[in-house]
């Protein structure tokens, strides 16, 4: 597409681009070669629907193999798989002949409650933002666009389409943004999907700052940038912005009112050129791609949903090693989502699987000894006593007459989706009194969870195993069966934290907010970082999960490239007797921070396939730009100098090392003024000088003999505005203050 393509289309054609031609469509511009291309859900797998669309999957779609979605894959930890699922996905779009797949989602898991966090990978950024960019790297290398989604800040489902974020510079640099950077430059996706929300009282589709000056000048992003559907509130102030493509479709209202924008003036003609020569070119992009011969190998796909689902599960526990089973031990199968799996969360990425399995016949075809199954309860909202009491019963009678008892607990479907939250984070009470029933009868029990969000670990205690399981996909099944039976060893971690309590939760008493506005009290201090700096203890931390195998980490060692970047080596021994994958992660801390930071904060991870007795190095790079704090003085990222401690860890709460490295900082030139603290003035390398030698001329020694023993002068003066120090009685004049903020030194001040 030329500039003199754009030049060739009437302001009609131009405005037409910029809204769908219906509800999953672009427009097509047939007599300029322009077609129209499909754009639909994502994130874990295809959504096309044939007939009318609807965006909370409700209307059915075409089979497509439903991978695990983000909550599982997630905790995988693992690029490559990632990467690989993004590539079967981009596959089945182009059979299907659709032309940008609507995901992945890399909002941050700010609490526990939000209906939609099966859609996300992690309460941290740098997670979020790896996995994301595989994902996208996966998608789009088979001619498919990717549209990261929901650009920004939009952690929760409540009030989704007008509340307010309220969230302070850092913490949205630093946590909530940073995942789509991270994503943006490493991957490059060929849209980006605006949300519905408002950042601190600007809607996102309308947030020139956000979609412009953040997303394209400091970051780069070339491509379409695409409204949630339905979440343009003013189309003319949202083109304005950077929303180049409004969907679904106005129906021409929007369209109209382009049109009238311009002709009155309000509008600039060029704003249209741009955002229709972007939308030109994704169509053209996506129209460039190589065709996929044959139809879809499902049995292909299946395998590669079973095996991202295998390396999904995490192993929270596994006391006295009762896992993996035995093939010939007697097993009761107890839970009823191992007959009716809870696969993937609801709402607008809910995919028509090709295949489900089901856990129990995945155990009955891998065990050699008697499997017994009893639903044990109802996920149903209204079960009537008898027949909750008749499914207890049958549940134990399962579970004595087994040597081991797998009970499979979940959250029903009901309780978390896109479009509204969770009101608690327990398990229902029926399922933990048919649990607590089973271990009575049986204590060798092994739980295995099926649920979106995070849940609380109440019965923990009581069970010697368990499997968090997360959303699985169609293949959930088989990968169950897999890791309980150790033909997959469970390599999985978690990449959110599981609190004892809800009320020690970060957002607790800022969620969902109030009156169309939620205020993120707890700023940089969200998940591990929360629990970290309260020194809380939790049920499991971020990073924690176990192995059928063990593993020992060498010394670590550390060195810095020439960018300044930091490498940390190690090596890592597979110390047990099955095969395994490691996930090395490693944390970086300031002790001598200046500015406010969580006690240690993910840089960099590696998931490290081991034979039994095999040892790799590994080297995991920490980019410096990763090491800044977003600096509200200067409105930039700073690297503050000083000796960095990198924990090369198991977990957020395993340190097995830690190195130390010095790190050049960078200079920041904090502009003066007669509000400029004392300190403040102290510490800019020109003026402070200039200043201590002229308080040490003035002020000698007399103030400190009049102060108490060990109180600090210069303490008690720092916060003091310089400005004022001429009002204060003092033998100073405002030109000397106004001199030594031009960092010059004045006449007067020599004298
Ligand atoms: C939904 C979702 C978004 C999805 C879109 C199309 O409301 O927020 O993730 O891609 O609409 O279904």
């Amino acid at each position: 597409m030329t500039s003199q393509e754009i030049d060739s289309l009437t302001i009609e054609e131009k405005a037409a681009l910029l809204s769908g031609a219906d509800f999953w469509h672009t427009a097509a511009l047939e007599g300029h070669g322009v077609p129209s291309i499909m754009m639909t859900d994502g994130p874990h797998g295809l959504r096309k629907q044939r007939g009318s669309g609807d965006h909370l999957g409700l209307g059915d779609s075409v089979p497509a193999t439903c991978f695990p979605p983000a909550v599982a894959m997630g905790s995988s930890w693992d690029v490559d798989l990632i990467r690989r699922v993004g590539e079967a996905i981009g596959t089945e779009a182009v059979i299907e002949d659709v032309g940008v797949v609507l995901g992945p989602g890399v909002n941050i898991k700010r609490s526990p409650l939000c209906g939609r966090n099966f859609e996300y990978f992690s309460e941290d950024p740098i997670v979020a933002g790896v996995l994301g960019a595989a994902m996208v790297d996966g998608i789009q290398s088979r001619g498919v666009g990717a549209s990261l989604k929901h650009f920004a800040v939009n952690n929760q489902e409540t009030d989704r389409m007008r509340v307010s974020a309220e969230v302070d510079p850092r913490p949205l640099r630093e946590i909530y943004l940073r995942a789509f950077g991270r994503v943006v430059t490493d991957a490059r996706p060929w849209t980006v999907m605006c949300s519905y929300n408002r950042v601190n009282g600007v809607y996102a589709s309308e947030d020139r700052w956000l979609l412009t000056t953040v997303l394209r000048e400091e970051w780069g992003f070339d491509g379409v940038v695409v409204s949630d559907w339905g979440a343009v509130d003013d189309r003319v102030r949202a083109l304005a912005a950077g929303l180049d493509l409004e969907m679904p479709g106005s129906r021409g209202v929007s369209t109209a009112q382009l049109l009238a924008a311009v002709a009155d003036g309000s509008l600039d003609e060029s704003a249209l050129d741009v955002a229709a020569a972007r939308v030109w070119a994704l169509v053209e992009r996506t129209g460039a791609r190589a065709p996929v011969s044959g139809p879809l190998d499902v049995d292909a796909h299946h395998a590669l949903a079973r095996e991202a689902a295998g390396r999904s599960i995490v192993l929270l526990k596994n006391d006295g090693g009762l896992l993996p089973l035995s093939p010939d031990a007697d097993i009761a199968v107890i839970g009823a989502f191992a007959a009716d799996p809870r696969y993937q969360g609801a709402g607008s990425s809910m995919i028509n699987p090709t295949r489900l399995d089901r856990a129990v016949d995945e155990i009955r075809a891998m065990a050699t000894g008697s499997v017994t199954y009893a639903a044990g309860f109802d996920t149903a909202v209204d079960v009537a006593e008898s027949d909750a009491a008749r499914l207890l019963d049958e549940a134990v009678a399962a579970a004595s007459g087994a040597e081991v008892a797998v009970v499979f607990l979940g959250l029903p479907a009901r309780l978390e989706s896109e479009g509204y939250d969770r009101d608690d984070v327990d398990l229902p009470a029926n399922q933990l009194a048919v649990l607590q029933a089973v271990v009575d009868a049986n204590s060798n029990t092994v739980v295995v969870l099926s649920n979106g969000g995070v849940v609380t670990l109440s019965f923990a205690a009581n069970v010697p195993a368990i499997l968090e399981g997360w959303l699985l996909g169609q293949a959930g099944g088989g990968a169950t069966a897999d890791v309980l039976f150790g033909v997959v060893n469970p390599s999985a971690k978690l990449t959110e934290t599981i609190p004892l309590r809800f009320a020690d939760s970060p957002a607790y008493l800022d969620f969902p907010g109030e009156f169309s506005r939620v205020r993120y009290g707890e700023g940089l201090f969200v998940g591990y970082r929360w629990y970290d700096a309260r020194d809380l203890d939790v049920a499991h931390p971020f990073g924690h999960g176990l192995s059928y195998t063990t593993f020992e980490y060498g010394p670590a060692s550390a060195s810095t490239a020439a960018g300044g970047d930091v490498e940390v080596s190690l090596t890592v021994t597979n110390t047990g007797p099955v095969a395994g994958r490691e996930i090395v992660q490693l944390y970086s801390s300031l002790p001598t921070a200046t500015t406010q930071r969580p006690p240690r904060e993910l840089k960099a991870f590696a998931a490290v396939p081991l034979e039994p007795g095999q040892t790799r190095e590994v080297v995991l790079v920490v980019r410096r730009t990763d090491l800044a704090y977003w600096d509200v003085r200067v409105d930039s990222w700073v690297v503050e100098g000083g000796t960095y401690s990198f924990d090369v860890a198991a977990s957020s709460r395993d340190v097995r090392s830690t190195v130390r490295v010095e790190v050049a900082g960078d200079p920041v030139a904090v502009p003066l003024s007669r509000t400029s603290s004392i300190g403040e003035v102290l510490a800019d390398p020109a003026a402070g000088p200039i200043l201590r030698a002229a308080m040490a001329e003035m002020m000698g020694d007399a103030p400190a003999a009049m102060m108490p023993e060990g109180v600090d002068l210069s303490k008690l003066l720092d916060s003091f505005p310089i400005g004022r120090v001429a009002m204060f009685g003092a033998d100073v004049d405002p030109a000397m203050v106004d001199a030594l903020l031009a960092a010059r030194p004045s006449d007067d001040a020599e004298t």
